[in-house]
């Protein structure tokens, strides 16, 4: 059964007090059974946030992660130095790091790869542009990004990452994808998993859906078939409307069949 999972991404938001603030209010208001919780502070409050969820179903993430394990790259955090943080998560490929810092296909593949190395779980975003969408392009985006993101991975990878599906248009504008525009994406997406990695492998992979996910909006999305998570980047600000989203996560999952037995 594919366990819903939900993980907030920070971005560059929070101070050190801040990011400990909100890290204690979740274990307090956060726990559920139901779903997989992940927070992913920057890298600055990780280790502070760490110690704070000992203890707690929260799991902690890294919001990027370079591909060598260590050496001569300024600036750049590596895999052992988030595992050493007690991360079992990093997001890779988010289309903030694609557009704003260039960051190609092949190194998004290069990251995975190397967080997988090392036993991390990357959640691996996915997603159009509006002026993609509007042309027809969204499957051949996501083809490439998918095909760049995965080439050279053996397949039974596939159970052991996270995708999510972010279109760029829905992203921090509060303009959400429909729940049957995500589920069309998230089946399409499975359907290429599973012809390229293998049936079993297309059942396990789990699909979080990401752009302007609320309080208001995820169980609709949750609720879909093929969605299995969300990736949240403003309302995971906000503990009320984080532990909102992950209550929806928790009642869909109560109240839906179980999403595919592997
Ligand atoms: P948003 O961001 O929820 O603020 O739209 C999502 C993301 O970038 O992961």
């Amino acid at each position: 059964m594919r366990r819903p999972i939900i993980a907030g991404n920070w971005k560059a938001n929070l101070t050190l007090r801040e990011a400990a603030a909100l890290a204690q209010q979740l274990t307090r208001s956060c726990e559920t059974a139901a779903a997989d919780v992940v927070i992913c502070p920057p890298f600055t409050a990780l280790a502070a946030v760490a110690p704070l969820l000992t203890g707690s179903r929260i799991g902690l993430g890294a919001q990027d992660v370079f591909w060598e394990p260590a050496g001569a790259f300024t600036g750049e955090v590596t895999p052992p130095m988030l595992v050493d943080l007690g991360c079992r998560y990093v997001i890779v490929g988010h289309s903030e790091r694609r557009t704003h810092f260039g960051e190609s296909d092949e190194a998004v593949g290069r990251k995975l790869r190397a967080a997988l190395a090392h036993g991390l779980a990357p959640i691996v975003c996915i997603g159009e542009t509006l002026a993609q969408r509007e042309a027809g392009e969204t499957m051949d985006v996501l083809t490439r990004q998918l095909e760049g993101a995965l080439s050279g991975c053996p397949p039974d990878t596939c159970r052991r990452l996270i995708l999510a599906y972010e279109p760029v248009w829905a992203i921090g504008t509060g303009k959400h994808a429909t729940p049957e525009q995500a589920q069309e994406a998230h089946q399409a997406i499975r359907r290429w998993v599973a012809q390229h990695c293998g049936p079993e492998e297309g059942q396990a992979v789990r699909i979080q859906y990401g752009g302007s996910v609320t309080a208001a909006n995820a169980a609709g999305l949750l609720q879909q078939p093929d969605v299995d998570g969300a990736l949240v980047g403003g309302a995971s600000l906000k503990a009320d409307a984080f532990v909102a989203i992950v209550q929806a996560a928790a009642s869909v999952a109560a109240s839906t069949k179980p999403k595919a037995v592997v």
